[in-house]
């Protein structure tokens, strides 16, 4: 349990969770998470963000071979969220700090989840500056990146900025720094991320880029995963972050599909090789087979979105809207869409699903297919052409820009 020099007195003492998976209903696996949290030695000492419950243990531990507890002087809290501040009402009990600091709206949920009555609550707005000796903090809200009390700190003396949930990604391993980690899986893990948490707040990331663009950064330290160090590393996360959030649209597909008898899965492959011929790569993925959340990832690099569902109960199967629901609440933009569905009696699903991925301001270039009973060459060379359909769109989409 030992603390991790970042900068001269600047520590990470977070917690390296392995076996963590849910995360507010998106999962990562194989992998768990990092709570990041960092000790800065000054003439104040201050402890930035806290852990998860059940990891104060290990933060105190680290924390202790670098001072006395009772040594903290004051804590930030960037954003409440219990994977973050769960352990705070702890840390607070063991190092009796003189000030507590968080956003204006932090305040909220501070008081939300702890009897702060006896703490010493100090609540800040962007532009703040806290002087801590040779250092100062200087606060930037973030708000909406992802909860409203989010909040980002910067040191400039340290060129660092601690950036809270912003930047982050879900990897859990002995290595602090994203230049130690396998390229590709730190490229998947940051989309995922992106993919399953920040997307409905593009709009804030592109409005805050530019605020922390214009900072003097040579580190990105985030509370979750691995930390951006050097001038490479931070311009790739944040060029990242920007093509993340702009949502132009890319020239391959995602088809998410739900099969009773295996009807419907035949038409996923159909309308796949219709993609294909219009030149447009695929990829199908079953929704028993993919996680909701892998779906979401594999849609940052897909402008378009083909779903199918056989007719179950007069709507779709359950895991078909779970994911369409899942999909909404993500707010993706900019994509063009497809419907499909095979059925036997009533046949609601494929329009349930057509009108679905409109309401996602989706374009829709072909009406919805569906099949009665099991597809044969008409309801095949349906599906394929709704794919090709799709397909012309997007790649029209892509050529627009
Ligand atoms: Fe919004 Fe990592 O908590």
């Amino acid at each position: 349990m030992q603390p991790f020099e970042l900068k001269k007195d600047i520590y990470w003492v977070g917690c390296v969770d392995y076996d963590h998976r849910d995360f507010h209903g998106y999962s990562r696996s194989p992998e768990g998470t990092t709570y990041n949290a960092y000790v800065i030695r000054d003439e104040k000492n201050v402890l930035m963000d806290t852990v998860s419950p059940g990891c104060a243990g290990t933060l105190l531990c680290r924390l202790g071979k670098i001072m006395e507890p009772e040594k903290i002087d004051y804590i930030v809290c960037n954003h409440l969220e219990l994977d973050h501040a769960g352990s705070l009402a702890q840390i607070v009990e063991r190092c009796k700090p003189e000030k507590i600091f968080c956003s204006t709206l932090g305040l909220k949920s501070l008081q939300g989840y702890f009897n702060t009555k006896d703490w010493p609550v100090v609540a800040v707005k962007s532009g703040d500056k806290l002087e801590i000796g040779k250092r100062s903090i200087i606060f930037q809200e973030t708000r909406m990146l992802h909860w409203p009390d989010s909040m980002v700190s910067y040191i400039p003396e340290d060129k660092l900025l601690i950036s809270n949930d912003a930047f982050g990604q879900n990897i859990a391993s002995s290595w602090r720094y994203a230049d130690e980690h396998d390229e590709g899986d730190l490229l998947r893990a940051i989309k995922e991320y992106f993919y399953n948490i920040i997307l409905p707040y593009s709009p804030q990331v592109l409005a805050t880029l530019p605020i922390v663009e214009k900072l003097d950064i040579d580190m990105i330290a985030p509370d979750h995963g691995l930390i951006h160090r050097g001038e490479k590393s931070v311009r790739f996360i944040l060029d990242m972050y920007r093509k993340l959030a702009e949502q132009k649209p890319q020239q391959r597909a995602v088809i998410f599909y739900d099969t009773m008898w295996h009807s419907t899965e035949k038409m996923a492959y159909a309308a796949c090789s219709g993609l294909e011929e219009a030149g447009v790569p695929a990829r199908l993925m079953s929704v028993k087979n993919n996680h909701h959340s892998q779906i979401m990832t594999e849609l940052a690099d897909c402008g378009a979105v083909l779903a199918g569902s056989p007719t179950h109960n007069n709507t779709v199967l359950p895991l078909v809207a779970a994911q369409l629901t899942y999909m909404k609440g993500l707010r993706p933009k900019n994509r063009v869409g497809g419907a499909f569905g095979s059925f036997g009696w009533s046949g609601e699903s494929a329009k349930y699903i057509h009108e679905q991925l409109e309401s996602m301001g989706m374009e829709m270039p072909a009406a919805p297919v569906k099949c009665n009973w099991a597809p044969g060459h008409e309801a095949l060379k349906a599906c394929h052409d709704l794919g090709k359909a799709v397909g012309e769109a997007l790649k029209r989409k892509c050529q627009e820009g």
